[in-house]
Formats: structure tokens, C-alpha cells, sequence
């Protein structure tokens, strides 16, 4: 049974009697996609700039992953992690060839990986409690990566958390050498930070965190959760920068829109963790994991990363010429087909106008509107992007202009 008839207002209606509300939906009801175009229930389309929030990489409906999950839901849809089967195996390999570390873990989602890679990380050094983090950064919902999350608004309610977190600022080198002693567990950072805003961290300020965890025996993470994959241009993020971790989280793009994520774990790693110390009823199911093995072939055999890097590129400088021609844009930043364009005022008001022309955009913090598109969204959509942006703008800072009047 399809339930794509289904009217928005009994759709949301439903929602509002039985699901908790920890999300404050956009009323916007999308039911089909192909490629970067979705379509809602009204038979509207629109450009798909947000990929679901950096999941779907290959757009939607894509015949590869589609004849993937055929073939494999024809064999097994579960099995458990008590026995063998291919397609863990073969991911990991992929994984662990591209990026240079040695050993991979699968379970479901970024805020499972960054708990994993806490326990992975503990393991290395029994009894040390410290974790580094950023201000602004986002590691996810459960209470150690909640407890790392340099944003008070989402701590707040639940403390007591993990205890023992420093906070420090972004690319602050004199910062990260200061915080981090042999006390210190892990060092958590996101190459490019995505929920923060869209701020890509230094070279030389990774280089700083790789000195004092090598000094310190501090164990380097970095959570790709959202700048991997591609999304900046290279399969990893941190081979931009040459900076090596001890532990890359991955999740969102991986299972190609399924639930997968990954802790990939380097030498510092090696022979520490034993039957018994961390396991997952569902992560590393076999769907999920084919689907990541589709998601990295597309990725390869359609060059997509040349794809990222060259409209990205071009990208780019459309976004830099706009903000010359509009004040209201303070700041442009990101790689590839990761872009945060800060605001000088609020960004959800913006992000609206821009769905009402038919453009799915999301926000970062309050001023930032974040772009996460399919690696397979052709430049046209981007041409007309800029277009729609310009006059969204044009139409804000003429109704802030009638307010102040
Ligand atoms: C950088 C980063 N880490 C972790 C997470 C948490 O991932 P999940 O929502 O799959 O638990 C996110 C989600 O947005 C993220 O962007």
C-alpha cells in the first residue's frame, strides 16, 4: 500500500496526535524524487539542495541503488551480527583502501559511530576522562556525543552528561595545545563543521591537534559524518589537509539513504577491542552495507568527486559575485558541494521564500543557510539558485527598509 495520496493536513494532523514533537516541521510535504528534483503532494517540483541533510548523495531514485536493493532484498533483509556474510567485509575493505586506516565498525546512524569511536577511543587510554571539543560543533543526540556538542541549547536540558569535556574555539591552535594534556581521552573535531555553521577548519590547525595527540597520546578523531564522502571534493575530508586521524566517523551518505553508519579506526587502535566490547543488533546490515558498496562504485565510475570539485569550484565564485553585489551576505564559506552563506540577519525567513520559488535549502545557527545538494544536481540548478537567492534578498532588505522607515 502506498500512502502517497494521503493529504497533507491528514498527514500532519496524525503526526500532531501521535508523534512526540521533537521536530518543528516545515509544512512542506515532499513525495516523490528523481535525481535532485522532488516532488510534493501538490505535483510541485523543486530543486533539491539539501539532499536530506547530506544523505543522498546520488539524488533520489537513483537505478543503481534501486536495482541494489532489488537484488539484494531477493536474498536476506537481516541476519545478525552472530555470523559471516559478504557485504560487511567488502565495504570495510573499500573503506579502510580509501582511507588509509586500517579496521572498520558499522552500526546505524553519526551519533552511534562518535559513541563508538569514544568507547574505541577509552580503550586506548583506560582511566582518562578528557574529551576536546569544539564551540559549535554537532556530534549528535546521544549523551557522550551530546555531552561534545559545543552547543549549550541542546545540552542544557539533559545534563548531568559524560562528564570531562573542554570546549575550545574553532582553528584555535594556542587553544588546542592549552586543553589537551595526558588526561585527555580524545580530541573530537569535524574537518569542515557543518551544524556550526560551515566552517571549515585550518590545515594548520588539524596539524596543531595531530602534534599534541601524538605528544599526549590523545586519540584524534574526526567526525566525517557530515563533510564526508565527497561532500568536500576528496572521499575523506582530512585528505585536504594531509592530517591523518586515529578514528574517521561516517554515516549520512553511506547506506545511500538507509540507516549505516561507520567508525573506521587506525593504528592507535589495533588490537584493543575484543569480542564483547561493542556490537549492534542492526549496524552493518546487509541492505545497507550493498548500498554503500553502490553509493562508493557511482561515486568512482561516474567521476562525481571531478563533478564536486569542478561546479563546486565554479560555485563558488557565483557566491562570492553575489555577495559583492548584496551587502545582506556577510560571509561565504565551504568546499565543494558543502556551502554555508552567513546572513546579516536570520536565515529561516530566507530559507522559506527560497522554498516557496521552489528550492530546498536548510539553515545552520541563526544567520547561515546551508547547502548540502546531491553530488548528481546539474549546474543549472545552481545557475537558477543564485538567481532566486538574489531576488529573496532583494525582497528582505527592501521589507527591513519599510520596517526601519
Ligand atoms: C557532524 C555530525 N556528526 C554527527 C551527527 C549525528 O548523526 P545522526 O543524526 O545520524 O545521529 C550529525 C548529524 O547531523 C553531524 O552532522
Amino acid at each position: 500500500m502506498l500512502l502517497h495520496d494521503e493529504s497533507p493536513t491528514a498527514v500532519e494532523e496524525r503526526e500532531k496526535a501521535f508523534l512526540l514533537g521533537t521536530y518543528a516541521r516545515t509544512a512542506f510535504h515532499p513525495r516523490s524524487g528523481k535525481g535532485a528534483r522532488i516532488t510534493d503532494a501538490e505535483g510541485r517540483e523543486y530543486w533539491d539542495l539539501l539532499g536530506g541533510i547530506a544523505v543522498n548523495v546520488l539524488g533520489h531514485r537513483h537505478p543503481r541503488l534501486i536495482k541494489t536493493l532489488r537484488e539484494e532484498s531477493n536474498a536476506l533483509l537481516h541476519i545478525s551480527n552472530l555470523y559471516y556474510h559478504p557485504t560487511q567485509g567488502l565495504l570495510a575493505e573499500r573503506l579502510v583502501r580509501a582511507s588509509g586506516l586500517c579496521r572498520a565498525f558499522f552500526c546505524n546512524s553519526g551519533t552511534e559511530a562518535n559513541e563508538a569511536a569514544l568507547k574505541f577511543a577509552r580503550l586506548a587510554n583506560p582511566g582518562r576522562a578528557g574529551i576536546v571539543a569544539l564551540n559549535e560543533s554537532f556530534h549528535g543526540r546521544t549523551m557522550g556525543s551530546l555531552a561534545m556538542t559545543g552547543h549549550e541549547a541542546y545540552r542544557a536540558p539533559f545534563e548531568p552528561l559524560v562528564p570531562g569535556v573542554t570546549f575550545i574555539e574553532p582553528n584555535d591552535i594556542p587553544a588546542v595545545e592549552a586543553a589537551v594534556s595526558e588526561t585527555t581521552s580524545a580530541i573530537v573535531l569535524e574537518p569542515v563543521m557543518g551544524e556550526g555553521g560551515v566552517i571549515p577548519l585550518s590545515h594548520d590547525f588539524l596539524a596543531a591537534a595531530r602534534r599534541v595527540a601524538d605528544r599526549t597520546g590523545a586519540i584524534l578523531i574526526f567526525d566525517e559524518i557530515q563533510c564526508g564522502l565527497g561532500r568536500t571534493g576528496t572521499l575523506f575530508a582530512f585528505q585536504q589537509s594531509g592530517i591523518v586521524p586515529d578514528i574517521v566517523t561516517l554515516a549520512k551518505p553511506l547506506g545511500g539513504g538507509l540507516p549505516l553508519g561507520a567508525v573506521l579506526t587506525g593504528a592507535a587502535i589495533e588490537g584493543l577491542v575484543k569480542p564483547g566490547h561493542h556490537g549492534t543488533t542492526f549496524g552493518g546490515n546487509p541492505l545497507a552495507c550493498r548500498l554503500g558498496l553502490a553509493v562508493l562504485d557511482e561515486i568512482e565510475e561516474s567521476n562525481l568527486l571531478d563533478r564536486v570539485n569542478e561546479i563546486g569550484g565554479w560555485f563558488k565564485d557565483q557566491l562570492l559575485a553575489l555577495q559583492s553585489r548584496n551587502p545582506s551576505i556577510v560571509e561565504v564559506r565551504g568546499h565543494g558541494f558543502m556551502w554555508g552563506i552567513e546572513l546579516d540577519g536570520p536565515a529561516k525567513p530566507v530559507v522559506a521564500e527560497l522554498l516557496n520559488k521552489g528550492f530546498v535549502a536548510g539553515t545552520a545557527r541563526d544567520n547561515v543557510i546551508r547547502l548540502l545538494p546531491p553530488y548528481v544536481t546539474p549546474k543549472k540548478a545552481f545557475v537558477e539558485f543564485i538567481d532566486a537567492l538574489e531576488q529573496v534578498l532583494a525582497i528582505s532588505v527592501s521589507r527591513s527598509k519599510e520596517k526601519a522607515a
